[in-house]
């Protein structure tokens, strides 16, 4: 190891200076300084066109920024060779606005691809896809390939699939777009219960601002033409102390939460 990196224990992405054009178009994201804390939920909110999804694509690495520095899990990224990426995506959970399942995978083999590309055994699997499933109320859609499934139907195997392995970064766009407001909040509640549990850092993109208020605990960042705009957001957020254990939130969410698992469990049953 070389030399200490003070800052890295504390962060999960620093971005520094960012900006990124699509070829010699003007830039689409601008001077985007911000650092997403470990255990910590983000809402990325603005209008359509205002580069939320150019965001999320650098950090789910599938765009390299114009300029500016990258970093994630302490790494930089603009310099990692890209044989190294399958190593830093695997850390990743992603939920494309566009779902991209795998077209002649069932819903059920698509949510299992997570844990059998990173080899599970085939009966721990079956465990957690049937519950997962469970959660997300597509049970009785397990054997349906995505042509035969709505939309919001999906949109939740996208999500199922995003958060089966426990990524240590969750970054999900849109993904209550084609639910109904209830399923939208239960969805929601799914992601709370892996930042809560699992530590996971979460960070959604939506147009919808009332999905902000249902998530009491969670930062806003607020994109404007490129540009992140928010005094009260990421930046000015008081980091959680490092030495502060992520299962150590506040006791009164920790409940609410277990309440709203035990209403899915109940849901389900
Ligand atoms: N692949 C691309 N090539 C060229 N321009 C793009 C591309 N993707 C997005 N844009 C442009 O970048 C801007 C931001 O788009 P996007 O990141 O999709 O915003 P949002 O997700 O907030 O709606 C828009 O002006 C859009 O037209
Ligand atoms: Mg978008």
């Amino acid at each position: 190891m070389a030399g200490p990196m003070p800052d890295q224990p504390n962060e999960i992405v620093k971005f520094d200076n960012v900006g990124l054009r699509y070829g010699t178009d003007p830039e689409v994201l601008s001077d985007l300084t911000f650092t997403l804390y470990p255990g910590s939920f983000y809402f990325l909110t603005g209008a359509s066109g205002a580069g939320k999804t150019s965001l999320l694509k650098l950090l789910y690495l599938a765009q390299r920024p114009s300029r500016g520095a990258i970093r994630m899990f302490g790494r930089d990224m603009i310099t990692l060779p890209r044989s190294r990426l399958p190593d830093f995506r695997r850390r990743l959970g992603v939920v494309f606005q566009d779902f991209r399942l795998v077209e002649h995978l069932t819903a059920f083999d698509n949510v299992a691809l997570p844990l059998r590309l990173a080899g599970n055994e085939e009966a721990r699997v079956r465990r957690a896809v049937t519950e997962m499933l469970d959660w997300v109320g597509l049970s009785h859609r397990a054997q349906a390939i995505p042509a035969r499934m709505s939309g919001g139907e999906q949109q939740r195997v996208a999500i199922a699939r995003a958060v089966i392995a426990r990524p240590r970064l969750l970054v999900a766009d849109e993904p209550t777009g084609n639910v109904d407001p209830d399923m939208a909040l239960k969805l929601l509640r799914l992601f709370e219960a892996l930042n809560e549990r699992v530590g996971t850092t979460v960070i959604v993109a939506t147009h919808d601002v009332h999905l902000l208020r249902k998530v009491p605990d969670s930062l806003i960042m607020r994109l404007h033409k490129g540009h992140l705009s928010d005094p009260t957001g990421a930046l000015r957020y008081p980091p959680r102390p490092a030495s502060e254990p992520v299962r150590d939130a506040p006791t009164e969410r920790r409940t609410s939460v277990r309440r709203g698992l035990r209403r899915r469990a109940g849901d389900a049953a």
